[in-house]
């Protein structure tokens, strides 16, 4: 049985994709940031589906801390269950905010939960990874296009604008996914970005401002429903051989920034290790 672990698996894209790969046959640990949510959406996917191998676990993935405490619990949980073996990290959990706020540890909030809890997660799993050939899903965006990364001040302390940090956060993901690629693609694994398209979730309501919420309620609705990006992720979990691609939409291959290169995929790698106080090439022994 192959096994996959969801961030942001309580809600929306990452609800509906645990749901489907449960029903495919995969044993799916989900990552939620609530016991409630987490509990509750352990429940729904077990009453449609009793023969689910599902489980939860829970935690504040914009604090550092508790990223690795995830980490550490996924990973006993896959040497204890799963012979160590780790066949896809899905890392899907976001946000959007209106305004400029920081993490206890003083990162801003939608390049901590968008960017870096992600990319510290799979420094503390792609040892598990490593021993299946495994694939790394990111959740991205088409609205990564048309921007930089602000190398100077990559929290946008000085003149936050919401849009330009989500925007930057979705960038990172693309180039985190080419940096993963150019470092472990020799080695088998390999990483994907996966453009949901515009989605009816509620991902704009949750912790912003009265404006942003009104126009989400509005936009939302012109989205599809998760169960269509669902099957991108299915897509590229279930190819046999590992897709040639970075970038997907609706299944297929799609195109990405011209600011996705090895010298910024490499840039984002080193100040992302810097933050993180970690560094790949050193991870943890399975
Ligand atoms: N919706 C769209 O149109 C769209 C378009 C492009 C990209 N995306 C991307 O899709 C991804 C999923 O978003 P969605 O639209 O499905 O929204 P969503 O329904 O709000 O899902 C977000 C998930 O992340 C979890 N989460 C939020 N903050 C967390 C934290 N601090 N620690 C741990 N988990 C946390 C949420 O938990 P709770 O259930 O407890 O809130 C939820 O499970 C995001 O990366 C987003 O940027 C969405």
């Amino acid at each position: 049985m192959k096994t996959a672990v969801i961030t942001g698996a309580t809600s929306g894209i990452g609800f509906e994709t645990a749901s489907l790969l449960a029903r495919k046959g995969f044993r799916v640990l989900g990552i939620g940031h609530s016991e409630e949510n987490c509990l509750k959406a352990q429940e729904r996917i077990l009453s449609e589906n009793p023969d689910a191998k599902i489980a939860y676990f829970w935690g504040d993935l914009m604090q550092q801390r508790e990223v690795l405490c995830l980490s550490r619990d996924v990973a006993a949980y896959l040497s204890e269950n799963c012979d160590g073996e780790l066949n896809v990290l899905i890392n899907n959990a976001g946000c959007v905010r209106s305004w400029y706020a920081t993490t206890d540890e003083g990162y801003e909030q939608q390049f901590a939960l968008n960017h870096l809890a992600g990319f510290y997660l799979t420094h503390g799993l792609l040892p598990f990874l490593k021993k299946t050939k495994g694939r790394i899903i990111i959740t991205g965006s088409k609205s990564h296009k048309g921007i930089k990364v602000r190398w100077g001040d990559v929290m946008l302390s000085r003149g936050y604008n919401p849009l330009i940090a989500y925007k930057q956060s979705k960038l990172c993901n693309v180039l985190f996914a080419k940096g993963i690629n150019d470092r472990y693609a020799a080695e088998g694994v390999r990483a994907y970005v996966v453009d949901p398209g515009l989605v009816n979730t509620d991902i704009g309501n949750k912790k912003t401002g009265t404006l942003v919420k009104l126009i989400w309620a509005l936009r939302k609705l012109q989205g599809v429903p998760p169960t269509v990006p669902a099957k991108t992720y299915a897509f590229l979990c279930e190819q046999e051989k590992a897709p040639e691609g970075l970038c997907y939409y609706l299944c297929r291959e799609t195109t990405y920034s011209k600011q996705v290169t090895s010298e910024n995929a490499s840039r984002l790698f080193a100040l992302s290790e810097r933050l993180c106080g970690i560094c790949y090439g050193r991870e943890a022994a399975v």
